[in-house]
């Protein structure tokens, strides 16, 4: 099929990406002229493992290009996957998603298009975009928009890191839409991928026993729901384990016993038990927001939301009452936090814990210096004012500081020569902030091993 998409950020560039290798003839349209023009020469504007590979594999059915007219008359299908920044109020900006929908109103060609939006976008937000494509099209044509196009919500479930893996061995997809055609293209769009027919990509092998992906056809509310509800679900569920891990600490109890003990009913499931600083990123604090800004403009309270979101925020507060409680002094200190990304295989900074963490440790008066596998150079390209010195190894990030905090638990932090840092630091605290590291160990190897749930 003829399909475009609007927007080339992790979401745009990996759908597109994935859809050209299921045998589609793909467009991708970006404001952006640079971030075009490095695309059309085979750079990706961000890292995400194998995503290059990926774009190169299927360059003869990947265009990119910033002009809309070059991109919908002929698509089908047109995704929307532009972003939808923290707003107002919790409520996410919708501007982005207003100028797709104006570009795509003012190129349809008049045969049946589906627009489909995969923007994670505030409940009701389908209906929205469908009125600004009408009122483009109709006010560019001066003909009805009637079955010209109809939309579709196609919420997307990927995560940062695994972009690929997620997006060809997806858990489900959810289709939101109220028209039988509208469906039937979806399901012709995605059949490939849910009846698992393509041959995998070596570097991406399919897992052992996938089966056939369930499609889940709801309406179009449902499915703008589902997106918020998984995300809000899964925050809580990480808010959950670092609750337990506060109590797991007064008591004496190991919090990763605890959250095998309780992940291996398959009620409740092993993943997302991962207790420390808590999540960062670009969706669940967004997300999370959005649904309590929404419940309360139908007048409801969303408490266990709000006290999801409030035990995140804790968390980064502890980590530097923990390092005070270590240091007693925190003025003049310098401590080294190794990991910036907000989570491992990532140069993504939006709201990582190593930014607030490194802010509120220069706000008392310390030293920090820090070092990531690959977001460095994105830091001192969006924070050049953080006064955070980077460092090219981890190990000079623990030379003669006060205490070292694993922040983003990348694999090489987990398998450094722990007893040879030690000797380089000025005192031997370490602050293990994801609950990753072998506190037996590095006890024994000398270091004082504080962790944030026990
Ligand atoms: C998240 C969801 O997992 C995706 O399904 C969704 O598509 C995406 O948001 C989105 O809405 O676009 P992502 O933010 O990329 O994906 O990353 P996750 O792997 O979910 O991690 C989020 C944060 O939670 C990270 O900071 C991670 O360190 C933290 N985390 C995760 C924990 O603290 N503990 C865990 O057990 C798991």
């Amino acid at each position: 099929m003829n399909v475009s998409i609007i927007g080339t950020g992790y979401v745009g560039l990996t759908t597109g990406t994935c859809l050209a290798f299921l045998g589609h003839q793909v467009t991708c349209v970006d404001a952006d002229e640079q971030k075009v023009q490095a695309l059309q020469a085979g750079k990706i504007p961000f890292f995400e493992p194998h995503l290059a590979e990926l774009v190169d594999d299927v360059k003869a059915n990947l265009t990119f290009t910033t002009q809309y007219a070059d991109a919908i008359p002929q698509a089908q299908v047109v995704f929307i996957a532009v972003g939808t920044p923290p707003g107002h109020n919790g409520a996410p900006d919708l501007k982005y998603l207003e100028a797709a929908a104006r570009g795509i109103g003012q190129y349809l060609a008049g045969e049946f298009v589906v627009v489909v939006n995969k923007s994670t976008v505030p409940i009701g937000s389908s209906n929205w975009v469908e009125s600004i494509v009408r009122d483009a099209y109709e006010k560019r044509t001066g003909k009805k928009a009637n079955g010209v196009f109809a939309m579709a919500s196609n919420p997307e479930f990927l995560r940062e890191g695994s972009a690929i893996f997620d997006s060809l061995y997806a858990d489900r997809v959810v289709v939101g839409s109220d028209h039988q055609r509208t469906r039937e293209v979806m399901y012709s769009l995605y059949r490939p991928l849910l009846e698992q027919t393509f041959k995998p990509p070596s570097y991406v092998p399919r897992p052992d026993r996938m089966g056939a992906i369930p499609l889940i056809s709801a309406d179009l509310a449902s499915a703008e729901l589902i997106k918020y509800a998984a995300n809000a679900f899964l925050a809580l569920k990480i808010s959950y384990i670092n609750e337990i891990g506060q109590l797991a600490e007064k008591v004496g109890a190991d919090i990763t016993q605890v959250a095998r003990g309780i992940g291996l009913d398959a009620r409740i499931g092993m993943r997302f038990l991962q207790a420390g600083i808590g999540w960062g990123g670009s969706c669940f604090g967004k997300d999370t927001a959005a649904l309590v800004a929404t419940a309360a403009e139908y007048g409801l309270d969303a408490p266990i939301v709000k006290a999801a979101r409030e035990m995140n925020r804790r968390q980064r507060e502890r980590v530097v009452e923990k390092l005070l409680d270590e240091l007693k002094i925190l003025k003049g200190r310098t401590v080294g936090l190794l990991g910036l990304a907000f989570k491992p295989d990532t140069d993504d900074l939006r709201e990582a814990p190593a930014l607030d963490i490194a802010r509120k440790l220069i706000e008392r008066g310390a030293r920090v210096k820090a070092h990531d596998p690959v977001a460095m150079e994105r830091f001192l390209e969006q924070y050049p004012d953080l006064d955070v010195t980077l460092c090219a190894t981890p190990e000079a990030v623990a030379q003669d500081t006060d205490a070292v905090v694993l922040v983003t638990e990348w694999q090489q932090y987990r398998d450094l020569d722990w007893k040879s840092i030690k000797c380089t630091m000025r005192t031997p605290v370490l602050l293990d902030g994801r609950n990753v590291l072998d506190r037996g160990v590095l006890t024994r190897a000398g270091f004082r091993y504080v962790g944030l749930a026990g």
